[in-house]
Formats: C-alpha cells, sequence, structure tokens
C-alpha cells in the first residue's frame, strides 16, 4: 500500500486577499424567493491570482509525487472567512462563503486519485461557528458526480496502515522571536506524546495544526512505555493560502513574510512515513529608495 495524505489549511474562503476558483459561480438570494436567486461569476485580485497560480502548481506537485496512488485530503481549519471581521470580504453570506470553500476543494475531489477529503473544524468566528464546514460538504457531495468520502471533523485522528496523524486546527504557536522558533512546538508535542503513552498509548505519528498561517515542523523521540523502545512524532504548523488581511497583520504584530503551500504526506507499508512539505514565503515589505 503506498497512499498520499494532503494536508492544508486556512484557505478563507470569502476575503478578498485569499484562495477563490476562478470558476465559482455565487447566489445573490437577498430577493428569493421571490425571484429565483441569480448566479454571479467571480473576479480575482492580484493576490488571488497569485494563490491561485502557486494552488495550482501545489496540487501538480502532490500529482506527480502520488502517481498512480491513492489521495486523501484533509483541510485542518479555516476553510472560510466569516463575518466578524467583515473588512474586504468578497461576501459576507454563510452559503455564498461556502461555495468559494466548496470550489476551492472541488479541485482535489475531481481529481480520479483522491478517495476523501475531510475538513476539520477551524476557528469558530471564520467558521460561523463550524456551520460552515457542514455547508461545504453538502456543496462538494452535490458538486460531484461520482461519491467519495467527504465529512467535517472537530478533532480528528486519522489511521492509515500502522501510522496515526493527529489534526486540529489550534496548537502552539511557531515562536514569536527568530530564536524561539519551534521551542513551543517542542514542549506542546512533548507533553502530547508523553500523554499518550501515560495511557499506554502509542503517540500519533504527526500531529498537524494550522492556525498561524505559517510553516513550522519539528521531531521528537522519546522513550515508550516500555521504557526501552523509542518512539518518533513530528508536529507540523501548516502555511495557509491566505494573503496579509488587516486582521493578519494586527495578529502577527506586522509580520513582513507570508508562507503559501501545503504539506503532503507519503505513506507506505512497513515504512516510515516521508513528509513533503511544498511551500513558499514571500516578503511583503514594499522597498522604496528616498
Ligand atoms: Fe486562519
Ligand atoms: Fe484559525
Amino acid at each position: 500500500m503506498r497512499e498520499i495524505e494532503v494536508f492544508l489549511a486556512d484557505t478563507h474562503g470569502g476575503h478578498k486577499l485569499s484562495l477563490l476558483n476562478p470558476d465559482t459561480i455565487l447566489f445573490d438570494d437577498s430577493n428569493f424567493p421571490a425571484e429565483d436567486p441569480t448566479p454571479k461569476t467571480v473576479s480575482l485580485g492580484a493576490v488571488q491570482e497569485w494563490l491561485w497560480e502557486c494552488y495550482q502548481e501545489d496540487i501538480q506537485f502532490v500529482l506527480d509525487l502520488a502517481g498512480k496512488s491513492r489521495i486523501n485530503v484533509i483541510h485542518v481549519g479555516d476553510v472560510t472567512w466569516g463575518n466578524r471581521h467583515p473588512e474586504q470580504t468578497v461576501d459576507t453570506s454563510p452559503a455564498n462563503q461556502a461555495r468559494i470553500a466548496a470550489a476551492n476543494l472541488l479541485v482535489w475531489a475531481r481529481l480520479r486519485q483522491v478517495k476523501s477529503i475531510h475538513l476539520i473544524a477551524g476557528t469558530g468566528s471564520h467558521e460561523y461557528q463550524y456551520a460552515a464546514n457542514d455547508l461545504v460538504v453538502h456543496y462538494l457531495r452535490s458538486g460531484l458526480a461520482r461519491k467519495i468520502d467527504i465529512t467535517a471533523l472537530r478533532h480528528a485522528l486519522f489511521r492509515v496502515g500502522d501510522h496515526t496523524f493527529d489534526c486540529s486546527h489550534h496548537g502552539p504557536t511557531p515562536g514569536g522571536r527568530t530564536w524561539l522558533e519551534g521551542n513551543e512546538l517542542r514542549y506542546y508535542l512533548r507533553s502530547a506524546m508523553i500523554g499518550e503513552i501515560l495511557r499506554g498509548k502509542t503517540p500519533p505519528r504527526v500531529y498537524i495544526r494550522g492556525h498561524y498561517h505559517t510553516y513550522a515542523k519539528e521531531h521528537l523521540e522519546i522513550r515508550g512505555a516500555e521504557g526501552r523502545e523509542m518512539v518518533a512524532s513530528d508536529i507540523i504548523l501548516l502555511p495557509s493560502y491566505c494573503g496579509m488581511t488587516p486582521y493578519a497583520q494586527q495578529k502577527t504584530r506586522s509580520s513582513h513574510t507570508l508562507d503559501c503551500g501545503l504539506v503532503a504526506v507519503e505513506v507506505r507499508d512497513n515504512r516510515d512515513v516521508q513528509i513533503y512539505p511544498r511551500w513558499r514565503a514571500i516578503d511583503l515589505r514594499q522597498e522604496v529608495d528616498l
């Protein structure tokens, strides 16, 4: 058995600086049911054009890696932008934001190799308190001719052969200072692993988290329950497909870099997992000669 697991997060459909499939159709249902909802096409801004290009490149990267192997896609939260921070939204209607999120994921769902899509709950204020995910599942299912497994989950433990993947949206920060990068991840990972071992369980092979729109990864090996064998886990913070929104600018205290991409993991029988991060960082500062 060989399989590719794709992890992406923070696509924030519905914001003008977030991932937007150019083929998305929205509906103006403000006069519904008096009139039939009117279909609306979308037009992409410069950041969205760039994000869509990155997304296409990353999907191709996964397809090349997968070859004939099957692919599972796991979206680790914040599939929509929500309406708590309405500045720069494409549309504040939950249905239209869910349509955008579904159109972004349909690109995967329509690939022959993709056998499932799972949505992990993100930040409540970005997902209409999780209502968006159920809507996205509905739109994905209705947009597909074939049947694949599509679910909305809160905190998942995926099992693939001998390996498990622990996926939730919130987790440790990447670190607020360059010299502290990774520290929080390691403490969080060590605590999670020891907790599992104390309960007599094997820690998940990989912990996946989102929310910070920043790529980071740490690896730990500690003694297992028997005290002799070593057990290994990785923790990954996912980059996003989202530009620097005014909210993100404030939250990141004006970070000048933006990480965009995904992480693919190859799982094979009788072998350890192989992790393939696929992302780029861009410098957002405007250089000005005075
Ligand atoms: Fe987010
Ligand atoms: Fe979030």
